[in-house]
């Protein structure tokens, strides 16, 4: 819930990478997707590249008609912030 959510350096976003540990950031969200790995309609593949990272270039180039806020609401682990 809202009090356990984060704030999140590029850093921190990048230690989970790995594909049973998958953070993404879209539009200044970080969430945790490694749950949708398998259901992703664009296959697993096409979601790690954007394992660590932020994806939102990757994400809106691909599919702009898509809601992730909303597809991915349950899954927000924090704001993505600057390193301090
Ligand atoms: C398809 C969701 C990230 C590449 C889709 C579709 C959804 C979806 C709902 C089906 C769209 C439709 O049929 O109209 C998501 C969500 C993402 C995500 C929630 C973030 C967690 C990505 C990323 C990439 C990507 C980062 C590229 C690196 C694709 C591709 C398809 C697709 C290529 C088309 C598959 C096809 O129709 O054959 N995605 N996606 N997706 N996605 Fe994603």
């Amino acid at each position: 819930g809202v009090d356990s959510i984060q704030r999140i350096t590029p850093s921190e976003l990048k230690r989970h990478n790995k594909k049973d540990d998958v953070w993404s950031a879209f539009n200044g969200k970080v969430y945790n997707i490694t749950w949708y790995l398998p259901y992703h309609p664009g296959g697993e593949k096409e979601l790690l590249r954007v394992a660590g990272r932020d994806g939102t270039k990757l994400f809106s180039s691909t599919h702009g008609w898509v809601n992730a806020d909303y597809m991915l609401d349950e899954c927000l682990v924090g704001f993505l912030v600057p390193e301090p």
